[in-house]
């Protein structure tokens, strides 16, 4: 809090600044109701291209677009006061030149207040992540099992294993030096999750990459037990809402078919003087 009682948000150089201490809270939103529940928690919100599978029941995060990522990052910084908001640039908005990644970044944080962007790729996209930040763009990085790369992957599976480990290491050295603030390990055994940890001068945030990270990451839905399509291992579900939502939806619709709802209490009177609170009785 500031002396003006003003909340002051998280920003990119705090998150470089907690290397290697207190660990780093990191979950997804993609809604206003959401960003309420997680800012006071977390360390950065990340509205992550994954919302096109969560909301939008798509098969993969391939089809989503940028004008889907403002809408749902601008829903979110509406609840949100403290946290860092970062936000994913998606499948073709940044692979096809410096130019083009530049433009597209600056038009999600001009459009959503985002303090941030988070690309997918290692030493490939170095290039791009050098650019971006040098022009005022702070970028968070993203290697290991990179969603967007899927169909080059064959599928969502562990990466860097046994001889693959050297490639993901240099990929998380190399966007480290290009000039991300932090980094997300996605799916990666321990022992490579430890060892980037401990050689990157940047947090490492693991999803699916052990405790050995500088901080964590879930996709919400997930660790809500909201989404239920599929269930990673490295998934912690902390409650089971879809359950407990099937069930009241399963009582309202007794309720209404046995006219038990709505009750006398929900129901208007005709009289016009009464006045409860601001809502007329
Ligand atoms: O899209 C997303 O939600 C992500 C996180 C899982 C890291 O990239």
């Amino acid at each position: 809090m500031s002396a003006a009682g003003v909340v002051k948000a998280i920003t990119p150089p705090n998150i470089r600044a907690r290397k290697g201490s207190t660990p780093l809270v990191c979950l997804t939103a993609y809604t206003t109701p959401v960003a309420r529940l997680v800012d006071g928690h977390c360390d950065i919100v990340l509205v992550g291209d994954s919302v096109g599978m969560v909301l939008h029941g798509l098969p993969s995060t391939l089809s989503v677009t940028l004008d889907m990522m403002i809408m749902h990052a601008k829903a979110v910084r509406r609840g949100m006061e403290r946290a860092l908001l970062v936000v994913d640039m998606p499948f073709g908005s940044y692979e096809e030149s410096l130019e083009q990644a530049f433009r597209n970044s600056a038009r999600l944080m001009a459009e959503t207040g985002c303090a941030a962007v988070k690309l997918e790729g290692g030493a490939t996209i170095a290039e791009t992540i050098r650019f971006l930040t040098a022009r005022g763009i702070p970028v968070m990085a993203h290697v290991g099992l990179t969603p967007q790369a899927v169909n080059v992957f064959g599928g969502y599976r562990v990466q860097g294993r046994g001889e693959d480990a050297d490639r993901i290491w240099r990929d998380a050295l190399a966007v480290s030096e290009a000039g991300a603030f932090s980094v997300v390990l996605e799916k990666v055994p321990e022992p490579l999750a430890r060892r980037i940890t401990e050689e990157i001068p940047i947090p490492t945030i693991g999803i699916g990459a052990s405790a050995a990270c500088d901080g964590q990451i879930l996709v919400v839905d997930d660790m809500l037990g909201l989404f239920g399509d599929f269930r990673p291992k490295f998934v912690k579900r902390y409650v089971e809402l879809g359950e407990a939502a099937s069930a009241a939806i399963e009582a309202y619709a007794c309720d209404v078919k046995e006219r038990r709802f709505p009750a006398a209490e929900h129901v208007f009177g005709d009289e016009l003087k009464a006045i409860n609170g601001g809502e007329a009785t």
